[in-house]
């Protein structure tokens, strides 16, 4: 259960703030009926939730993996007008809200969905995806600095130097959490400035040949991969065997009620 306006936001829609104003002016739904209480509880697996006519759900979901270029803001609505990912997502049928963001200066995988048990997942420190960039530093790093960037939080897995060239490092990092801003400011803390951000992986996706701009639907099999990574298959699976030992139960009680003389 989240509330309304966190529920839009999540979805990335925009801001919170912006979602209680839009909330406010009656253009949300759930379950057909207009919603003006932004703290109003709804459940996705259950209520049908609506934004300006468009259902945030669809009945199937679909999984899309972008190369976001640098210049666009990871927002469905900027109140500045700049562009935003999902000007580069047409011809899809289906509303889908982002898994985490990229600032606006990061290029690189960003992925969207409608289903949001695995976008949860998938943000949440709980279950370690890794998410592998690459950047090109102001100047050249010490190793006593890629020591301190690799102390610096839980959530760093690794920091690597990849090569130097005459004025700067580039550095593979990689983070299972991924907080605001998380690269840049750890390389702020040790005195240089990023100039060049690239996420080149999410978990087991990577660029591969999709050009920068453009979007692919997920496979089959990496969707799969997705769930297993985040032991929602698991999960779901025994989510069923519940239900099913449930219904039987029930079903069984009924029959014996119904033998009971
Ligand atoms: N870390 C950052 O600093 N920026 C991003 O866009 C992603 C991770």
């Amino acid at each position: 259960m989240k509330t309304l306006d966190r529920v839009l936001s999540k979805m990335g829609l925009g801001s919170r703030t912006e979602a209680r104003s839009w909330i406010g002016e009656g253009r949300v739904r759930v379950n057909g009926k207009v919603v003006r209480t932004p703290d109003a509880w709804v459940n996705l697996e259950r209520d049908k939730v609506s934004f300006d006519g468009k259902p945030l759900q669809a009945a199937q979901p679909v999984y899309v993996l972008l190369y976001k270029p640098k210049g666009y803001v990871t927002t469905y609505k900027d109140p500045d007008g700049r562009p935003t990912v999902y000007d580069l997502l047409t011809g899809l049928a289906a509303f889908v809200g982002t898994v985490g963001r990229l600032d606006l200066d990061t290029s690189g995988l960003l992925l969207l969905t409608n289903d949001h048990a695995l976008a949860d997942r998938m943000t949440s420190p709980e279950y370690h995806v890794e998410k592998e960039y690459l950047l090109k530093a102001s100047l050249l790093l010490t190793e006593e600095q890629l020591d301190e960037m690799r102390q610096s939080s839980a959530g760093v897995k690794k920091v690597e130097r990849v090569r130097d060239s005459e004025k700067y490092s580039h550095v593979r990092v990689v983070l299972t959490e991924g907080k605001n801003r998380q690269v840049r400011k750890m390389v702020e803390d040790v005195g240089a400035i990023v100039l060049k951000l690239v996420r080149v992986r999410i978990g087991p996706l990577v660029i591969g040949d999709l050009p920068i701009g453009k979007y692919r639907l997920l496979t089959v099999k990496e969707v799969q991969q997705l769930k297993v990574l985040t032991k929602l298959d698991a999960d779901q699976q025994s989510k069923r065997k519940l239900r099913l030992h449930q219904g039987n139960r029930a079903l069984l009680g009924r029959s014996s009620r119904r033998k009971r003389p």
